[in-house]
């Protein structure tokens, strides 16, 4: 059996920064508040005034700059697996817009994973496979989201409106003998609480299936409850990733969380008795950007020397279905 070893990491987010200072304009709400209650201080949104952006379009410089990062080419690739829960399009995948505009001429088999905030880590389990049992030696993955225009900037959405960003960022993982790369990973979704954080329309249930009176085209979110949840499964993931290597928490170098809220983090490293020191951290940079989070903080602990190569690694995620899981690694 082979191993799975992530060898490139890439991500990009759009130039326009909205500030916490730049939402007090337009929802009842504070930096203070934001600040406190999330570590949010500012997100990326794309210019919807001047271009239309969807995730494929975000993914292009995130993939190109993991490619780069990997030595290959984009036709290299056996896989691509595109990680959103904001698709260009009702259908079809957001990855095969991806592929038209990275490389029109290409027919490297092309997988939406539609898992939210853990979407990237599917992605990982799903590429983990494909290369421990042969099937495919080189797989591309990309997280990638556009949020921004699916915000409601009503007072009624400043709880959700002030948490996501967009962005995106994508890895290539390669087969390799070494024993090193994606040991393991665990997931889980629970769909009874698919709607404390949801989007109800459009929905498929009825006619019309779009109308300018429908009120769930926006993210409702039981803040409280999810918050409540994040931290129990995520710590719990984290627990059954370790206890499958055999490591302790203490043995692990670098944990990459989800990045929702600095508080769930908090909380999971109380829980787990670590410094947050291991705990990667740039939510106050980009907010939540979903399904791109994990790939854009492998990226940035890489190059800020936070994670190096031979480092024991967790991942671990929460979102929306609510899906959960954790990965060991070592990178
Ligand atoms: N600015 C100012 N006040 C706000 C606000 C905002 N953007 N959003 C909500 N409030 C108000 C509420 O109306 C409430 O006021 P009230 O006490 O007068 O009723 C008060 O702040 C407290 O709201 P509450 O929802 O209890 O706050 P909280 O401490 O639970 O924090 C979240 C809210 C959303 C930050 C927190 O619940 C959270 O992070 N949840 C998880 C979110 C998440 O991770 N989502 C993605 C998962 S992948």
């Amino acid at each position: 059996m082979k191993y799975a070893r992530i060898t490139g990491t890439g991500f990009y987010v759009p130039p326009k920064v909205v500030t916490n200072l730049d939402l007090e304009k337009i929802y009842d709400t504070s930096d203070e508040w934001i600040t406190e209650r999330s570590g949010i201080k500012e997100r990326h949104f794309i210019d919807w005034e001047t271009k239309e952006e969807g995730p494929s379009d975000l993914a292009v410089p995130a993939v190109q700059m993991a490619l780069q990062n990997a030595g290959y080419t984009f036709d290299e690739m056996d896989l691509c697996i595109f990680a959103t829960l904001s698709p260009d399009a009702y259908f079809p995948g957001s990855g095969c817009f991806l592929q038209a505009k990275i490389s029109p001429e290409s027919t490297v088999p092309m997988l939406d994973v539609r898992m939210q905030c853990s979407g990237f880590l599917y992605a990982m389990s799903i590429a983990e496979m494909y290369i421990k049992f042969g099937r495919y030696q080189k797989i591309l993955l990309v997280g990638a989201e556009v949020q921004s225009t699916t915000i409601d900037f009503s007072n009624e959405g400043r709880t959700v409106g002030v948490l996501f960003g967009d962005g995106a960022g994508a890895a290539v993982v390669e087969a390799t003998e070494e024993p090193v790369g994606i040991l393991s990973t665990h997931l889980y979704t629970q769909g009874k609480y698919a709607e404390s954080l949801w989007v109800p329309e459009p929905t498929t249930k009825r006619r019309p299936k779009v109308s300018s009176d429908m009120k769930g085209l926006y993210p409702y979110m039981n803040g409280r409850e999810v918050f409540k949840h994040a931290v129990t499964r995520m710590t719990e993931a984290i627990w059954e990733a370790c206890k499958h290597q055999n490591w302790s928490p203490e043995e692990v170098n670098v944990f990459l969380i989800h990045q929702a809220n600095a508080r769930i983090i908090e909380a999971i490293a109380k829980q787990l008795n670590q410094p947050m020191s291991k705990f990667f951290i740039n939510i106050h940079k980009y907010g939540n950007t979903t399904a791109a989070t994990v790939p854009i903080c492998m990226h940035e602990a890489l190059s800020e020397g936070f994670m190096k190569q031979g480092d024991k690694v967790i991942v671990a995620t929460f979102g929306s279905g609510f899906t959960w899981g954790s990965a060991a690694l070592i990178w």
